[in-house]
């Protein structure tokens, strides 16, 4: 098993990988928390497969557990869900002391990490991400969120969970689509810190090869999420560069209403629009544009971007949660696992994306 502790101001946090982990997930569990209720949280497609044994599992240790099941995809993400799970906590009992385990992507982590964090002003959590984007990003580093018709993630908090669980056989059963949407945020690592990474991404060719490095890829990934989130739990600095990618790829996920585009999609097309951006501003060769073109596109993710009303992608940009101020944030890259944080007026984001003006 391979173990990373992320080192927090207040608490820290395993984050354990090992593959077949989830067959022993029921007695971790009994061992971290006794004899606490469980709730645990699922959507439509996980919980038929992983959820419902991981409830037998804990049923026959004799652990009291519930379960609530979401449907599966971004609208889950929502208030109405969140009061849904509200009223499932309740009728079942959860207490404080209690614990709520997120097995699934990272729609369900950050539905049920939300509701955990709030429910009686923060009950306990744990993570048994299920897809390969859950794995690498979303139940680490404690952001959790559901999102407003404004826009996604509006409403969150930073709450951590106390352990998590990561078994990368369960990627075995994720559709295509999702694996490599994860793939999107592995690439993404690979940019921001670990050239290694990068390369190791440009020279493997399909998911059978990718399958074979998953659990050292998984691990490396984590490690750079946890070495940063340590330097900046709450995103006031160097913590943004996870968002690689992102401000756009948030914008063309609204602008497309979460329905055209996954979220590794969507920062797939980030990703390359920043870089272009960053190859126009003079801070990095055109080379660079070009190689993150040709390894996103081999994993069938999409790179260019999409033509839509530059008005809606503008205003989705400045309503993002990162750009509340005058100036906006974009994160630059000048090589593989180079990149840095530069502040742009938004009249200045305005000409770039209107006018393809970049002086
Ligand atoms: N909190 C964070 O730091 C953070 C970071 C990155 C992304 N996110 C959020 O995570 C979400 C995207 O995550 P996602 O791609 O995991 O979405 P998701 O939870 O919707 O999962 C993708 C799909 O795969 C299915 N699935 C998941 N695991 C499976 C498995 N093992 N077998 C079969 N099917 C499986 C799900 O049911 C769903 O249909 C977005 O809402 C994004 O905003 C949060």
């Amino acid at each position: 098993m391979k173990i990373l502790n992320l080192n927090l101001k207040h608490k820290t946090v395993p984050i354990e990988t090992e593959n077949g982990l989830f067959q022993k997930a029921a007695q971790r569990i009994k061992e971290l928390f006794g004899e606490r209720k469980i709730m645990l949280v699922t959507d439509s497609n996980v919980g038929p497969v992983y959820a419902e044994k991981l409830f037998t599992q804990l049923k026959d240790l004799n652990i009291e557990t519930g379960v609530y099941t979401v449907p599966a995809g971004e609208n889950s993400k929502s208030h109405d869900l969140l009061l849904k799970l509200y009223d499932a906590f309740a009728r079942f009992g959860l207490t404080r002391r209690d614990i709520v385990i997120a097995v699934g992507g990272g729609v369900t982590g950050d539905l049920a990490g939300y509701a955990a964090s709030t429910w009686l002003r923060g009950t306990g959590l744990v993570h048994i991400p299920t897809s390969l984007i859950a794995m690498v990003d979303s139940s680490i580093g404690g952001k959790t969120a559901v999102n407003l018709p404004h826009g996604k993630n509006l409403v969150g908090s930073f709450y951590h969970p106390e352990i998590v669980l990561i078994d990368p056989l369960l990627l075995e059963t994720l559709p295509d689509r999702y694996f490599f949407d994860g793939i999107a945020e592995v690439i993404k690592y690979g940019l921001i810190s670990d050239n290694n990474l990068f390369e190791m991404l440009e020279s493997l060719e399909n998911r059978g090869n990718i399958i074979e490095h998953i659990e050292e890829i998984i691990f490396r990934c984590c490690d750079i999420k946890r070495n940063i989130v340590e330097q900046d739990e709450t995103e006031s600095g160097i913590r943004m560069i996870l968002n690689f990618g992102h401000t756009f790829g948030h914008a063309i996920e609204k602008v497309f209403g979460y329905e055209k585009y996954t979220h590794g999609e969507a920062v797939s097309v980030g990703m390359v629009y920043i870089s272009e951006i960053s190859e126009k501003l003079g801070f990095c060769n055109s080379e660079l544009p070009k190689r993150l073109r040709s390894v996103l596109s081999r994993y069938g993710l999409p790179v260019d971007f999409p033509k839509v009303d530059n008005n809606a992608v503008i205003d989705a940009v400045l309503i993002d949660k990162k750009s509340r101020t005058n100036d906006i944030n974009l994160v630059l890259i000048e090589e593989p696992g180079k990149v840095f944080i530069k502040r742009f007026p938004k009249e200045q984001i305005r000409r770039m994306v209107h006018e393809n003006r970049y002086d």
